[in-house]
Formats: structure tokens, sequence, C-alpha cells
């Protein structure tokens, strides 16, 4: 399973497991990673997901579509590297990824 280091915004670094598969937002839930609030569920509607991706991996996740580029807008302190972790799904190929926390409220 791929590791993911989630940063929160306070610097609190926390590394878990996610399978392939899962999506980022439910990795960041499972293990208990604060301010990933994630309050629609996943579909792409409340931007509370919302994270940014570290430089040295915005190549493997890629950019958000359309739908969440307009829900991304609705998102605090948007950045060229800002995604809805709900819609980043997990892949073999994201092992090591680190996720920086945006303020979510
Ligand atoms: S959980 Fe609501 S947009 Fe991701």
């Amino acid at each position: 399973m791929p590791k993911i280091t989630f940063i929160d915004v306070d610097g609190t670094k926390f590394e878990t497991n996610v399978a392939s598969g899962l999506s980022v937002m439910e990795g960041a839930i499972n293990a208990g990673v604060p301010g990933v609030l994630a309050i629609c569920g996943g579909s792409c509607a409340c931007s509370t997901c919302h994270a940014y991706v570290d430089d040295a991996w915005t190549a493997v996740v890629g950019g958000p579509n359309d739908i969440e580029d307009a829900t991304l807008d609705l998102a605090n302190e948007r950045k060229p590297s800002s995604r809805l972790t709900c819609q980043v799904t997990v892949t073999d190929a994201m092992d090591g990824l680190v996720i920086h926390v945006a303020k979510n409220d």
C-alpha cells in the first residue's frame, strides 16, 4: 500500500498507508488527520477536503477536472497545487506522496 504523509496546518506529520483505489481524503479520514473535514462525504461539492500537493508530486497527481476546478474556487487560499483530496485516487505510483492540508473551515 502506498505510504502517504499528511502535514497539517500546524506542521504536524501523519504517516499512513492507504490502499490503492481509495481517495486521498479517505486515507486522511482513516488516519485521523485533522483539518480534512470532508463535509460532503466526497461528492466534490464542499471543498472542505482541500489540500496542497507537495511540489515534488504535482506531476504524478495531476490537476483537477472541470468539476473539481469549479468547486476549488470555493476553497480558502487556492494555489496552483490545490486539489480536493476526495477527487484524488491513490495509485501505486503515489508511494511516498506528501500532502499539505489546507485551512478548511
Ligand atoms: S469531501 Fe467535499 S469536496 Fe471533497
